[in-house]
């Protein structure tokens, strides 16, 4: 069958997959901070969703989590990443805006890949860009503060993510 082929497939790529169902911002905040305290350096996390699914609030969780404590995380607007240094840092990118993966060298983007943990918003936009094992992150929509949030990758960070509810 298509489905259970798929899955096998998945399987034999290491890839780990975990589902939620977010009752609440602090619940996406909780899940983020759950997974950044997974990461290390190198860590490449995409989110994709639409407008107010919560990639950001996840975002806010994931800085704490990576022990970012005073970091106020607000979407990069008029940058296209802003950095949160730290023991490990963030940098926040927001691809919302980008007309042109050409913007993104324009930054010299791969400079941040092995110097922290990257967050992308709006991943989707150019997932060429970025490296092939990066942890994907979907945010759904259900009702006004409920969303559907799915993780995966091929790292342990992934096998490993619980959250106490
Ligand atoms: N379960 C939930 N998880 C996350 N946010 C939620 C949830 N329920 C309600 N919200 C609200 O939805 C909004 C999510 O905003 P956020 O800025 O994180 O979205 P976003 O996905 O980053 O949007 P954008 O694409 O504009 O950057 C917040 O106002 C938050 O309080
Ligand atoms: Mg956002």
């Amino acid at each position: 069958m298509k489905g259970e082929g798929g899955r096998r497939k998945a399987e034999d790529k290491g890839l780990k997959t975990k589902t939620f169902e977010s009752a609440g911002a602090a619940f996406t905040g909780r899940l983020g901070f759950a997974l950044g305290r997974q990461l290390n350096a190198g860590a490449v996390v995409g989110l994709i969703g639409e407008l107010g699914t919560g990639k950001t609030v996840f975002v806010r969780g994931l800085a704490r989590g990576l022990g970012l404590r005073g970091a106020r995380v607000v979407s990069p607007t008029f940058t296209l990443v802003n950095e949160y240094l730290g023991k490990t840092p963030l940098y926040h990118f927001d691809l919302y805006r980008l007309g042109d993966p050409s913007e993104l060298d324009s930054i010299d983007y791969r400079k941040y890949l092995s110097g922290g943990v990257c967050a992308v918003e709006w991943f989707e936009r150019f997932p060429d860009a970025w490296p092939a094992d990066a942890i994907v992150v979907r945010f759904e929509y259900l009702l006004p503060r409920r969303r559907t949030i799915t993780i995966s990758g091929e790292s342990v960070a992934v096998e490993r993510l619980k959250v106490r509810v």
